[in-house]
């Protein structure tokens, strides 16, 4: 099924606003789902944003480590519960004919689906979660294949309730006439459903707050640009694309007072990793006395990990920074070699609050993170 906004556009200028809003919220789905009838996963397909609107369906773990690889979905929260997703694809398909063939079968695939981004922990959060159900003991077959199922759909539906809990703190946050400067896609599709610093925006966009979105392009795979922009479309909110580098400007001339972006994996100190340039943008903001709100959920805390010196960075293929055209031409030339790191790291003394599921962190992090990580 795949549909492109033009068909919504087309009804809009028809005049035809209910039709319009028909068709979307007969194609509106999460960014990812499980599909009981074919035991298979369906996604959206997150590269064809925001001309092409479709889906992916997978049957097979490796597919889910493949569209997690791709970028078929990204976002942390996302991975994370596409990752238990992938064992309960295992779960359901493989042929083992032991409840110990099954769990050995599923112990070797959770730790290759662990390992399919390195920088987001809430995949390896996901996989230790669903994990723990496998190893249980079960009175048959069907009962172990059905749990770990059930197991990924709570997880997708207790994302979507994180989200909602932390979009509410966040929005408490924000003011009217606040401008704010975004980085990467933090929305719905970074997640199963609303997400994290977006959500946030949108919630306190619903209260009735007058709030105006710059959002970071996000060289070099321009999330921001490709799906934060569309998102905002799509929720009404104002906004307007800035490339990276003007950030500093609008920061440094007044024009925006707040910046806000999620979180791959935040240390037990604060120090929070994210979408490479959120270092830069946080700087900038400190140097100019704005606010800097990270927004994640509780599972991309790690207090395993004491600082961003501790957190693994993904290097991805420079062609994702080579590969841009500019009318019509290379932006580089043919030989050019680039570095591509994905994350950065924001030290937690460049941070205002952080915005969990559970409540809002203030500095010293180190303790407020794990006074909220006492507060279940
Ligand atoms: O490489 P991506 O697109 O998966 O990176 C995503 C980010 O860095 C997001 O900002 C982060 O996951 C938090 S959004 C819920």
């Amino acid at each position: 099924m795949t549909y492109t906004r033009l068909h919504v556009k087309l009804l809009l200028r028809k005049g035809k606003r209910p039709q319009a809003r028909a068709f979307f919220d007969a194609y509106y789905m999460r960014t990812i789902e499980w599909d009981s009838p074919s035991a298979a996963v369906r996604m959206i397909d997150q590269r064809g944003l925001p001309g092409r609107f479709s889906q992916v369906t997978c049957f097979q773990y490796h597919e889910i480590i493949t569209a997690i690889q791709n970028m078929t979905i990204r976002g942390a929260p996302a991975i994370g519960v596409a990752g238990a997703m992938g064992i309960a694809l295992a779960a359901a398909h493989h042929q083992a004919s032991t409840i110990e063939e099954l769990q050995t079968v599923l112990r070797k695939i959770g730790e290759e689906i662990a390992q399919a981004r390195p920088t987001a922990v809430n995949l390896r959060w996901a996989v230790k979660r669903i994990m723990g159900v496998v190893e249980q003991s079960y009175p048959n077959l069907p009962g172990l294949r059905e749990a770990v199922i059930s197991e990924a759909q709570r997880m997708a539906d207790e994302d979507v309730d994180a989200n909602r809990r932390m979009a509410g703190f966040g929005a408490e946050l924000l003011k009217d006439g606040d401008v704010i400067i975004h980085h990467c896609n933090t929305g719905s599709l970074a997640a199963v459903d609303w997400g994290t610093a977006l959500g946030a925006i949108r919630l306190a966009h619903e209260q009735g707050k007058n709030l105006h979105v710059l959002v970071d392009e996000t060289r070099p795979r321009l999330q921001g640009s490709r799906l934060t922009a569309w998102e905002l479309e799509q929720y009404h909110i104002p906004y307007e694309i800035i490339t990276d580098n003007m950030a500093g400007h609008f920061l440094y001339t007044g024009l925006a007072n707040k910046v806000m972006f999620g979180a791959d994996r935040i240390a037990a100190n604060g120090d929070v990793a994210n979408k490479i340039g959120t270092y830069m943008l946080a700087l900038a903001a400190n140097e100019n006395q704005k606010t800097v709100l990270c927004v994640a959920p509780f599972s991309s805390i790690d207090l395993n990990t004491q600082n961003g010196d501790q957190i693994p960075i993904e290097e991805r293929d420079p062609r994702e920074v080579l590969g841009l055209s500019f009318e019509g031409e290379p932006v580089c030339p043919a030989d050019a070699t680039a570095r591509n790191p994905a994350f950065d790291i924001t030290p937690y003394k460049l941070i205002s609050a952080i915005v969990t599921d559970r409540g809002v962190a203030y500095p010293p992090f180190e303790n407020s993170l794990s006074n909220l990580s006492k507060s279940l």
